[in-house]
This record gives C-alpha cells, structure tokens and sequence, in this order.
C-alpha cells in the first residue's frame, strides 16, 4: 500500500484519579510526558490528534485536541468517544496509543462530603476498574481502531510481562519498560524501552529520549496502519 493520508491518533497520557471522598483519592505519580511527546510527535507528522489526558501539568501540544478526564471510566468514555468511526475515515486509519498509567482499582464508594477520620475504617474496599484496552478490545473489528498499542510500566524484567499483556488485550505491540532502571519510567524526560510483539518478537530500543521514542512509536504504528 502506498497511502500515506493522515492517520487518526487516540493518545491517552498520565495518571487517572479514584476519589474516595471530594478530598483524597488513589492515583500513581505518572506525569503525562511521554503521551504528550507521542500526541506532539504524531501532530509533527501531520496527523489528527485527539488526546485524553488525566491531571497532569503540561501544556497542550500545539494543534491537538485535548479531553481532560480524571477517573479510568471517564478515560473510557473519552476513548470511546474519540474512536467512533466517522464518514470517510475508515478505522483502517485509527491508531490507540495508550500511555496512560490507568489506576486498576477505584474506591467502592466516593462520599460526597469529606470522611472525617474518626468515620474512616482501617481498610479501604476497592473494586475493579474496566480495562480501556480489553475493552476496546471486543467492540467489532470495523468499529475500533486498527493499531492499538499499549505500554507496560513493570519493576523487573519487562518482556515476558508485556507479551502476556499483547496477547491478552489484543495489541499490536506493547512498549515495555522496567520502571526501576536508571533513566526510565515515571517524572523523567529519557526512557528506555522494549517494543514486544504478539508474534513474540522483541526490539530493544537504546535510552533515548521521551521524544525520541515518541517519533519511533508515531512511524510504527504508520507501518502498522499501512499494513491493515
Ligand atoms: O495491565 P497493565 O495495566 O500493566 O497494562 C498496561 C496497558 O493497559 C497500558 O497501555 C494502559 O494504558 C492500559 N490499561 C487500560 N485500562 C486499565 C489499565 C491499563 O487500558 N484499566
């Protein structure tokens, strides 16, 4: 295929927020930097870019479209939203890149008011939060996007994880970092990456910038496209 239009881009970026009361809430320490490079990078290649991102304090990429969300199911609705297909743009041009640390588990309930200490239990129930990827995962294959490409933040050796995980939530590739190792992972501007794929092939990219491994991911999931 010699198509090189546009692509469409669904970019997810940063931690989500589960409130227990308007107050507190459980979250992670991911700061959206690496969703911002990948959103800046695709919007740098001439594609459409729609990004959702949690609470974070970055500046918007020049002419990209932001949704801020806060919790993982407004993240969902906001991802569905964003890949409804649209006349005269097939799914065959719709890329997911979810890099977005969304929380797993959310209070089981949120009071309205503060929770004063004294109401507080010693143990906090929690229930599970919908995966966005498996989810989008069963919506029919000309409904959803034709690249989904995930991340995977583990402490330890990445790989084995993350080829579970492209399995289990039907991508095409999963970026694996070892979030512990020097350079990579949460509030820092370099990563150092593993591109895994569902065929269990491997690509270990060098510690490279955040924007760099950004402009790496925006040209895959083009191939990717390209291939569909
Ligand atoms: O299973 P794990 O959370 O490590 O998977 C990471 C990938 O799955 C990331 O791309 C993340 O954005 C996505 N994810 C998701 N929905 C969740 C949790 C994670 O789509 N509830």
């Amino acid at each position: 295929m010699t198509d090189r239009s546009p692509l469409r881009f669904v970019v997810t970026a940063g931690p989500t927020r589960e409130y227990l009361d308007p107050v507190r809430f459980l979250s992670n320490p991911s700061t959206g930097r690496m969703g911002f490079a990948v959103a800046r990078a695709a919007r740098a290649a001439g594609h459409e870019v729609t990004l959702i991102a949690g609470p974070v304090a970055l500046k918007t990429p020049k002419g990209v479209t932001r949704v801020d969300v806060v919790s993982a199911r407004d993240m969902l609705a906001a991802v569905k939203a964003a890949i409804v297909p649209r006349k005269g743009h097939g799914q065959d041009r719709t890329c997911l890149v979810m890099t977005a640390a969304v929380a797993d588990w959310r209070p089981a309930e949120c009071a309205e008011r503060k929770r004063k200490k004294g109401e507080m239990a010693d143990t906090l129930k929690l229930v599970r939060n919908p995966d966005i990827l498996k989810t989008v995962n069963e919506i029919p294959a000309v409904r959803r996007p034709a690249v989904r490409i995930g991340f995977a933040a583990e402490t330890g050796e990445p790989t084995s994880e993350a080829a579970r995980k492209c399995r289990e939530k039907g991508l095409d590739c999963v970026v694996a970092n070892d979030v512990t190792a020097p350079g990579a992972g949460f509030g820092v501007k370099t990563n150092q990456v593993t591109l895994v794929f569902p065929d269990g092939t491997i690509e270990a990219l060098p510690l490279m910038s955040k924007d760099a491994v950004a402009r790496r991911l925006v040209r895959l999931a083009a191939n990717l496209a390209e291939r569909k």
